[in-house]
């Protein structure tokens, strides 16, 4: 195929290969060169059954004056507790040792002393993982199921791929019943570029047959006016997720206001440190809350490539490891859209066309 991405990735060794037949930025290059010393974001399994009830004054160790500041320094609940890291957890609590001997306690308590499970129990408990419909079943099909919780799905794609199109129409899905696709839930929408348009919201919602003053009612929105607001935002989250029913967030987009605060090679190493800390924020709460992540990507064109397509996702290693799953999307003929997925281990290397309409994202 003509326009064919072709992404060759060691992850083992943290190299990427982006190859094509032209294409030149220099920003590509060093966000390669410098991102190999980056740490990845591994994958954890973290369970997420926490008994009710559980306060944080629960935890062996914690009286009311320590819970204050653990709250104070948005650490809401055991869940909270139990999932930060000594280092991030000894700035509230004066030293590692005794933010360590917490997190366990909080460890022990939300998982009742189990540290270990049979792959079995895995298993099982993965059964709970849960799909969003994107109301286009050929990117249903793609996904094998739809858009996943405790998973963060990156939408990639150039301008008027339909990356933000998708995003409103997965604020509508959501809340359909689980037997059309969606997880009767709420959706978190953090604008970062001020494309969020509610008419598109009713339009969508008249289609799928809702009430739109009642799916807009469910669409909690934010619009983020730069990086240290929009990871603001997303550390608010968590109260709003579990009280608001929030089962979606989505970020559109993720990375503009960072490539935009941080230019140059000069500033490439703290903006992707940062950006690092903002993609595991997000990694955290759709694993603790049971909630699913989308964001959205932009590409930029490679120096480096000689054969295929010279476009690659922005962000680099950064947002490639911090992402569950890649959706690449691109425009097609006669304004057709075309879906693909890189980077899986688990998806098969196909592709889907959708198309845009006045009702929202369908099927051709
Ligand atoms: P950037 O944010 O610019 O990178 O692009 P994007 O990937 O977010 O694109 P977006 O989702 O905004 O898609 C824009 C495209 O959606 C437009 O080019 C239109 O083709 C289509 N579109 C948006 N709104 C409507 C609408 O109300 N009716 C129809 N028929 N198409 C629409
Ligand atoms: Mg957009």
């Amino acid at each position: 195929m003509e326009d064919e991405v072709i992404v060759s990735k060691r992850r083992a060794s943290g190299t990427e290969k982006v190859s094509s037949i032209d294409g030149e930025t220099v920003e590509s290059e060093m966000e390669q060169s410098m991102e190999y010393t980056e740490e990845f974001i591994e994958e954890e399994h973290v369970p997420h059954e926490e008994p009710v009830g559980l306060d944080l004054e629960d935890l062996e160790g914690v009286g009311r004056v320590t819970a204050q500041k653990l709250r104070q320094a948005g650490y809401a609940s055991v869940k909270d507790v139990a999932y930060a890291s000594s280092h991030e957890l000894a700035t509230v609590l004066g030293s590692e040792e005794r933010a360590l001997s917490i997190i366990r306690a909080a460890q022990r308590l939300i998982s009742l002393g189990k540290l270990f499970m049979t792959a079995k129990e895995y298993y099982e408990e993965r059964k709970n993982v849960a799909y969003i419909s994107t109301g286009v079943r050929a990117l249903d099909d793609l996904l094998e199921g739809g858009i996943e919780t405790r998973a963060i799905t990156e939408l990639i794609g150039e301008f008027g791929a339909g990356k933000t199109q998708l995003c409103h129409q997965l604020a509508v899905m959501v809340q359909l019943p689980r037997d059309r696709g969606g997880l009767n839930g709420r959706a978190l929408y953090v604008d970062t570029e001020g494309t969020f348009r509610p008419e598109r919201v009713v339009s969508m919602a008249r289609y799928r047959g809702l009430d739109p003053e009642k799916t807009l009612e469910n669409i909690i929105y934010a619009r983020a006016y730069n990086s240290d607001h929009q990871m603001l935002l997303i550390d608010e989250a968590k109260h709003l997720i579990e009280e608001e029913g929030v089962k979606i967030i989505l970020v559109d987009s993720l990375i503009t206001h960072f490539r935009a605060e941080y230019p140059g090679r000069e500033n490439l190493a703290a903006r992707q440190q940062k950006l690092n800390k903002h993609i595991m924020q997000l990694a955290k709460i759709a694993a603790i809350y049971d909630a699913a992540v989308v964001v959205t990507n932009q590409v930029l064109a490679a120096p480096d490539v000689f054969f295929g397509n010279p476009l690659k996702p922005a962000g680099g290693n950064i947002v490639a490891h911090g992402c569950t799953y890649r959706l690449w999307l691109r425009k097609g003929k006669e304004g057709k859209r075309i879906a693909r997925i890189i980077d899986s281990p688990k998806h098969a290397e196909k592709e889907s066309v959708f198309t845009i309409s006045d009702e929202g994202v369908l099927d051709v």
